[in-house]
This record gives structure tokens, sequence and C-alpha cells, in this order.
């Protein structure tokens, strides 16, 4: 069974000092170890510090919204792999929306950062979704699988196997329009086919798909009942913390259900 798993994405907000304070909430009540992962990825100036602040606090992950291919040289701005490395970061957000949106990046860049962040031992949290536009001209199955495939080129299925996918509808994203869980559990299911065509029926039962988009405690429900629904990526609602911790126990709920029904 595939363990959910809740991660914020903090974007471009907060200052230094409601990050940290944050993060001291989260882990004066995240003490022991639940059935739910958690990972927050905070923006990179802040990285350091949060990760110094949860470094004996193994039940958070610390996360990079982005992170450049290239591991040196003259790329101003950038941030690569080893610098990301030295901050003792395990995952980093990969081909986000609004990557894709403002920073033109293309799905070859994407399958270049995957690459990149698994040689250097991170976990990529792959992102895919469609705009409205495609969605309404129902499309939205074939651009997301397009981005899939396009972001897995050239992976071995040990490396597929290290992914975390989450699938964000770019019209749900910020816009407190959410996609029912129904619509996200089918592109989801059609994700995960996907990563059986490109590596083994068991992989694809392994990789966690999550759903992202105006997630809320009180809309969330929903879509964490849906077997493929492996969690979150959360952003505005992220930034609560209240919100956070809901979210979290929502997934605890689920996994506890299930595993009654097992028993
Ligand atoms: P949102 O953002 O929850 O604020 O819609 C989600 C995301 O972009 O990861």
């Amino acid at each position: 069974m595939r363990n959910k798993i809740i991660i914020g994405n903090w974007k471009m907000n907060l200052d230094l000092a409601d990050a940290q304070d944050l993060t001291f909430k989260l882990k004066t009540s995240i003490k022991a170890k639940r059935p739910t992962e958690i990972a927050i990825c905070p923006p990179s100036v802040y990285l350091l510090t949060i990760s110094n602040i949860l470094k004996d606090t193994p039940y958070i992950k610390v996360g990079a919204q982005n992170m450049f291919y290239k591991e040196e040289g003259a790329y101003t701005g950038e941030i690569s792999p080893i610098m990301l490395k030295d901050l003792h970061v395990e995952m980093v957000i990969i081909g986000h929306s609004e990557r894709r949106q403002y920073f033109n990046e293309s799905d070859k860049d994407i399958n270049l950062k995957i690459k990149a962040a698994l040689k250097f031992g991170f976990t990529p949290i792959f992102c895919v979704g469609e705009d409205l536009i495609i969605r309404e001209k129902g499309e939205a199955e074939i651009r997301v699988k397009h981005q899939v495939l396009e972001g897995l080129k050239d992976l071995s299925s040990v490396e597929i196997e290290k992914l975390i996918i989450a699938y964000e509808p770019i019209w749900a994203i910020g816009t407190g329009k959410i996609c029912s869980g129904e619509d996200a559990n089918k592109i989801i299911k059609m994700i995960r086919s996907t990563v059986k065509e490109k590596s083994t029926a068991q992989i694809s039962e392994k990789v966690r798909i999550l759903y992202g988009g105006s997630v809320k405690s009180d809309n969330f429900k929903e879509h964490i009942k849906y077997p493929d629904i492996d969690g979150g990526l959360v952003g505005g609602a992220s930034l609560n913390f209240e919100e956070f911790i809901k979210l979290i126990d929502l997934a605890n709920n689920v996994h506890e259900q299930t595993q009654s029904h097992h028993v």
C-alpha cells in the first residue's frame, strides 16, 4: 500500500520570520511518525534555515521549488543540484505550471531536470496539468499524457520508481476552482497507466501520484478517499498552519480507515 503524502509548496510567499514561525509550529505539532508523509518546499533562500530547524525532525522533509539541471557554470541566478545537496534538501518540485508558464520551461528542460535530480538522489515531484482551453476542448488526457511521456523520456524503470507525480490542472491552481475528486482520479489513473507503459505494472503501483489545485481541508476530503490519489501538492493552504495540519489529519484518517477494512 502506498503511503499518502502531503507536500506544501510555499511558492514566493512569507518573509523569513513567518517562514521560521510556520516551521517551528509544524515541528512542535508533528512529533511522531504517522502514516502520512509530510514535506514542505520553502523559497530557496530560506532552505538552509528551514532545514536547520528541522534537522532533528525526520517526519518533515524539505524540498526545493526548482533546480537547474547543470551542475555549475555561468548561469546567473540559477541553483544547481550540488548546491541543494548542501542544504539537506530531499525533494525538488520540477515542471510546476508556474515555471512552465512564466519561465518558459519546456518538456525537454523538465526531462533534463528530472534526470539531474535523480542523479543527485533527490525525489523529483514532477508536475503536469492542462489549462482551461485544453480542458474545455476535451483534450486534458491527451495533454497530460504527453507531458508525462516527455518527462519520463529515457528514464529506466528503477528511476521512474523514485518519482512523485503531481497532477495539477492549471485552471484550478490558486483560483478556488477545484477539479472534482472523480475527474482528478480519472486523470491520475491515466497517469498511472502511462507510468506502467514506461516501466512495469509493479512500479506503477508504487509511484505516488498527487492532486494539486486549490486544495483545502473542506474540499480535499472527497479527493483523498480515492485510492489512486496518494496525497496533495498544496499551495495557498500550506501557508496556514491549522489548514495544513487538517490536510495531514484527513490523509491519516483515510489510511486508518483503509487499514481497519483490511483487518
Ligand atoms: P494552490 O497551489 O493550492 O494555491 O492552488 C497548488 C500548487 O500550485 O502547487
